[in-house]
């Protein structure tokens, strides 16, 4: 027998995904700004529902998500029945990649898009098909030229990461009027309650059949760790992704803390607020000491310095003050650091090392 066993084409293709360090050799005390988490964390009633929760670990859990899609649903005004849970907003780009694409498919990503868009696609056996930003912008005229009868998926985030940069409304409608019926825009609107008054594209949704809007709880909502968000489309999409979610993937837990987070409007303006605040200082802030920094839409900031070597001198810097951000070489900007945007104690901390890095201070 010559025959060995082998995964699925495109499986092996994968790079694995590289998430943000939490810990550094040598010190007790970091100061993480690394995976764009809300330094404030949750809401107080999401921690005290998932406390809740606790009493009924022995049950099985909703599967169909009701009484968060309902939630979600008033909050944003949104039809319940179009709304999908899962397990992060990643598992919903699961579903959509795994129900839409498939071998010899094209799946269309961006220069500096998120990295689990290219993962996804060849986990579905698809092709990536990246096509150049502009000035670290989504370019539409670069997605919309590279669109082929194979096109079946188009990714972009909006807000983006790790640029933060952000289409308007002009632009992402030309970009959805301009797709063929075929291909699915998906608008992964991870950071979308950091842009003001942006929808995070669900009026995009109601216009176009073919575009669907994820979403999270792990960023604005502080809960990360614990895994849930949803995604936004016309019925007969969520009927099909319903068929490969598995019937449990949320706990309880997960759906309690959610439903929480997302009934308490007040909290979440604050954290918009605060982020906005210390977002626009820390961006001044380092422009004045000479780092390009782009106007961020989201809840981080990408520093551009001078050179890849200058970048990661001024990592090492950081981290020799236990103050951990995140190397982006490998979204094709070597130059860059992306730095969430911490309380104001974590922005004047590490803005304070930068410009001793810079000898400006
Ligand atoms: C653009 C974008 N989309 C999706 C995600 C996935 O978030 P989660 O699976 O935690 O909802 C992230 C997380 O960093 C992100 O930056």
């Amino acid at each position: 027998m010559t025959e060995t066993i082998q995964p699925q084409p495109g499986i092996m293709e994968i790079a694995l995904y590289v998430s943000g360090e939490s810990t550094l050799v040598g010190k007790a005390e970091v100061l993480k700004l690394s995976s764009n988490e809300n330094p404030h964390g949750p809401s107080p009633a999401a921690k005290a529902a998932f406390a809740a929760a606790a009493g009924a670990l022995h049950r099985y859990p909703s599967t169909d998500h009701a009484a968060l899609r309902r939630a979600i649903g008033e909050v944003h005004g949104l039809d319940p029945d179009r709304i999908i849970c899962g397990v992060g907003s990643d598992e919903v780009l699961q579903f959509i990649t795994q129900c839409y694409a498939g071998p010899g498919d094209e799946v269309i990503t961006t220069e500096h898009g998120f990295s689990m868009y290219p993962i996804l696609a060849h986990a579905a056996g698809a092709v990536p098909v990246e096509v150049p930003e502009r000035a670290r912008v989504v370019d539409v005229d670069a997605i919309l030229g590279a669109v082929t009868a194979r096109t079946r998926i188009v990714f972009i985030a909006n807000p983006a990461n790790p640029t933060g940069t952000m289409l308007g409304g002009g632009e992402l409608r030309r970009l959805a009027a301009g797709l063929p019926a075929h291909v699915i825009l998906v608008h992964d609107g991870a950071y979308t309650e950091f842009a003001d008054g942006f929808d995070g594209g669900a009026a995009l949704v109601d216009e176009f059949p073919n575009v669907v809007m994820t979403r999270t709880f792990s960023k604005i909502y502080g809960l990360g760790g614990l895994r849930i968000g949803w995604g936004y489309a016309r019925r007969e999409i969520i009927d099909v992704l319903n068929r490969v979610r598995q019937p449990f993937n949320l706990s309880e837990a997960q759906m309690a803390a959610a439903e929480a987070a997302v009934r308490d409007v007040a909290y979440t303006r604050w954290c918009a607020e605060e982020n906005a605040t210390w977002r626009k200082w820390l961006r001044n802030a380092l422009m004045q000491m000479g780092v390009g920094c782009d106007e961020s839409f989201a809840n981080f900031v990408l520093a551009r310095f001078d050179s890849a070597d200058e970048a990661a001198a001024c990592d090492v810097a950081l981290k020799a003050e236990g103050i951990i951000v995140r190397r982006v070489a490998g979204y094709k900007i070597p130059e860059g650091l992306r730095i969430t945007v911490g309380d104001e104690a974590a922005c004047r901390r590490v803005v304070e090392v930068i410009a001793r890095f810079k000898g400006v201070r």
